[in-house]
């Protein structure tokens, strides 16, 4: 059976992703597996639409296609697992708009790959929203561009004592201190047991084949919580126009994802910035595994 008949292959974007559509009531499991691996690698997000997959097919889907899980232990946002499944979260627990980033940028251990599920679509809104870092880059203007060659970015912050006990799921300092160290942020216990943390990264990375350059990280998404957070490696400011010019390329190139229920969505954390319109009803029931590539 040709089963590449029976799935139509859609453009997500000029230059990135795509949508594989049923179009004839397969199931997932059916997609050729190499095509999948192949659109992936060379258009960097894959939405599956009409599969009609329930939260068990995609979990065994995402299975068959991924490697090393993670738990989210030292995450910003707070997520819930879903069925005692700890590699399988909330989204998140509040409605407003997330601007584009990269997951988990603000360490070092960062998830390859993100897989979302759509359990339940909003009513209105709450779109998740991508973008190509590559593409990005290459609408930075040249003097951006050499400023983040040449310096990185530094994100400080401080967490109560409560703060980072949940953060890193553990009452115990010294296995707190240790996971801060393995993602390489410096550290420091304060007197009341507060602790205060410096992460620097670069703002641009190489391609996964090495031959292009990737704006990827969580510079836009900090900045507009606390426009003072984040700064660069030198300690100097990143000026109002640099995020204005950075804000308006992410407007610009950004492509919204209208969910349906049972979509699933394939994204390349080395190469692909995500984010969500905000939504106001509650409805709106999304999943994400955080993981390595399986292939
Ligand atoms: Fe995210």
């Amino acid at each position: 059976m040709d089963l590449t008949a029976q799935i139509e292959v859609k453009a997500l974007a000029k230059e990135f992703g795509k949508i594989i559509i049923n179009s004839d009531k397969i199931n997932i499991f059916q997609v050729d597996k190499q095509l999948i691996i192949d659109l992936f690698k060379e258009y960097g997000v894959l939405l599956f639409r009409g599969f009609k997959a329930e939260c068990d097919e995609f979990l065994e889907f995402s299975n068959s296609l991924s490697a090393d899980f993670m738990d989210y232990i030292g995450g910003y946002v707070k997520r819930q697992e879903i069925n005692g499944n700890p590699s399988l979260l909330t989204v998140n627990d509040f409605s407003s708009a997330i601007k584009l980033h990269g997951e988990m940028y603000y360490q070092k251990h960062h998830p390859a790959m993100i897989w979302f599920y759509c359990n339940q679509p909003p009513l209105k809104d709450g779109q998740t929203i991508v973008c190509d870092g590559k593409q990005f880059y290459k609408e930075l203007s040249d003097s951006l561009k050499n400023l983040f060659q040449q310096k990185k970015l530094k994100y400080p912050s401080k967490l109560s004592k409560n703060d980072w006990q949940i953060r890193y799921k553990t009452e115990n300092i010294k296995t707190a201190i240790q996971i801060c160290l393995d993602n390489d942020l410096e550290v420091k216990v304060n007197e009341d047991e507060s602790m205060s943390r410096v992460y620097t990264c670069p703002a641009v990375y190489p391609s996964r084949s090495q031959e292009d350059l990737v704006f990827i990280n969580s510079l836009l998404p900090a900045q507009a919580v606390n426009r003072n957070l984040v700064r660069f490696d030198d300690d100097s400011e990143i000026s109002k126009e640099i995020i204005s010019e950075l804000n308006a390329i992410a407007e610009q190139i950004t492509v919204e994802i209208n969910w349906q229920k049972g979509d699933i969505l394939m994204i390349d954390n080395e190469r692909i910035m995500h984010g969500r319109r905000a939504f106001s009803d509650n409805q709106r029931d999304i999943y994400i595994r955080l993981c390595s590539l399986g292939f």
